[in-house]
């Protein structure tokens, strides 16, 4: 073993706890230290393993360490690495042919950038850039688009969504070219209405937010078409048709971030799945195979960057990433990835739709491919939040050998989403895990 690895992985306690003292961490759900992983599964340093639901923030849509990517970026970094994006290199050259051909029609252009939050911001960009005078942006109740100031100045995490405002709240002086809108959050619709009957209130308040509640053009409308953090919300099809002629109406471009959508859906874009093509489209997380990089793709008709450093970052052009997102393209194709996510996304949620017979607390699922979460409530009357017993159930399955994520606005959100190669057996496996923790915590 090469000796700088030798004296990584050969770290003591001792030298491990003096480490976490140098560490900062700005955000997320605390998990184990990990040490290796394979498929959908992982182990931490004291041994123990667990099928992980969360894809290491939803990005491993292969699962741990496969040996093509391994294979690829190895044999790669023989010849480049780091590539700055002044020079072209032929990954930079294939993966935005890929993309402009996997994308909906129309959108055809592509810029890269350095992860989820940037790329929300690069779409902001390009759209500022065809509406001159315009200043302001609306986004939607409960998004997440991340922590960048242009980004998280969009996302719920700067209001006070979850009853509290979080650390947004230190940056608010940068925070301050969005308007919101409610979110078709249809579980608990603020406007009191059933889905069946339902006349699409928040689709008209974001109309009237374009008229009254922007200063100026309205630059933008932002959304995410199945809202990840806020909750796994997915939004009905005629929300989201409506939006498009709302949007089309007042010449705004619209904006998806697909950024954890793309592929976990069952299929490459939410935009195909919802019949919806948006403007922009912002991809991120699971793109690079584990590898950083994040993109944008825009509409042949919307004026894109010029070369005067409107959109520079030293590491957009992550030749390695550009080569694993390559490879993992062709082999989504070859071996049918995405309809394993959507046959066993769809197995999953009937497991989970069988589980809520006996708990009645799993008050709503919501699953589209392997974009899956669970509202824990107390009550499924009342639909209080279960908060704690969410963050219960997380620990039990954590024993139990399952990494759960942890989400929604109010808490009370189980995210499963394991990677996109997850086998029938695997699912078996994480209902079982669930049952037994629902046991422990709600009987
Ligand atoms: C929908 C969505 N957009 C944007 C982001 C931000 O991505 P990143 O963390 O790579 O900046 C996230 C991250 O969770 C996300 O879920």
């Amino acid at each position: 073993m090469d000796p700088t690895l030798e004296r990584i992985y050969g770290m003591t306690g001792a030298q491990i706890e003096a480490a976490r003292r140098h560490l900062m961490v700005g955000g997320a759900t605390p998990g184990p230290t990990l040490v290796k992983g394979k498929g959908v599964r992982v182990q931490d340093i004291d041994g123990n393993s667990y099928i992980d639901c969360t894809s290491q923030g939803w990005a491993l849509y292969l699962g741990y360490t496969n040996d093509e990517i391994r294979q690829v970026i190895c044999e790669h970094a023989q010849n480049l690495t780091h590539v700055h994006q002044g020079f072209n290199s032929l990954p930079q050259l294939y993966l935005v042919s890929c993309l402009a051909q996997l994308a909906p029609d129309g959108l055809d252009r592509v810029s890269f950038t350095v992860g989820g939050g940037p790329a929300v911001e690069a779409a902001m960009k390009i759209a500022l850039r065809n509406r001159p005078g315009a200043k302001e942006f609306i986004a939607l109740w409960d998004s997440y688009h991340g922590t960048t100031f242009g980004s998280a100045g969009a996302s719920w995490i700067a209001t006070r969504a979850a009853g509290s405002f979080t650390g947004q709240q230190h940056f608010l002086p940068m925070l301050h070219s969005v308007q919101r809108a409610p979110n078709p959050y249809c579980y608990r619709c603020p406007f009191g209405q059933e889905l069946a009957s339902c006349d699409l209130m928040c689709a008209e308040m974001l109309r009237i937010t374009i008229e009254r509640g922007v200063n100026g053009p309205t630059a933008g409308v932002i959304l995410e078409p199945i809202q990840a953090s806020g909750g796994q919300i997915i939004f009905p099809k005629r929300y989201l048709d409506r939006v498009r002629e709302i949007c089309d109406e007042y010449e705004v471009p619209l904006i998806f971030d697909e950024v954890q959508t793309f592929c976990r859906i069952g299929q490459w874009f939410a935009a195909e799945y919802f019949a919806v093509t948006p403007d922009i489209i912002a991809m991120g997380k699971g793109l690079g195979a584990g590898l950083p990089i994040a993109a944008i793709i825009i509409r042949d008709k919307l004026e894109g960057f010029s070369l005067k450093a409107e959109e520079l970052h030293t590491f957009a052009n992550n030749s390695l990433s550009q080569v694993a997102a390559i490879k993992q393209i062709e082999i989504i194709e070859r071996d049918g990835v995405l309809e394993n996510t959507r046959q066993v996304g769809a197995y999953l949620a009937d497991g989970l739709r069988k589980l809520q017979e006996e708990f009645p607390e799993m008050g709503d699922i919501r699953a589209v491919g392997l974009h899956i979460g669970v509202e824990y409530v107390r009550d499924p009357g009342t639909k209080e939040p279960a908060v704690e017993e969410c963050l219960q159930i997380r620990r039990e399955g954590l024993q139990l050998g399952a990494i759960f994520g942890l989400g929604g606005v109010r808490k009370n959100v189980l995210k499963v989403k394991p990677p996109l190669i997850v086998t029938w057996g695997e699912a078996d496996e994480i209902l079982d895990i669930l049952r037994q923790a629902m046991h422990k915590v709600l009987r």
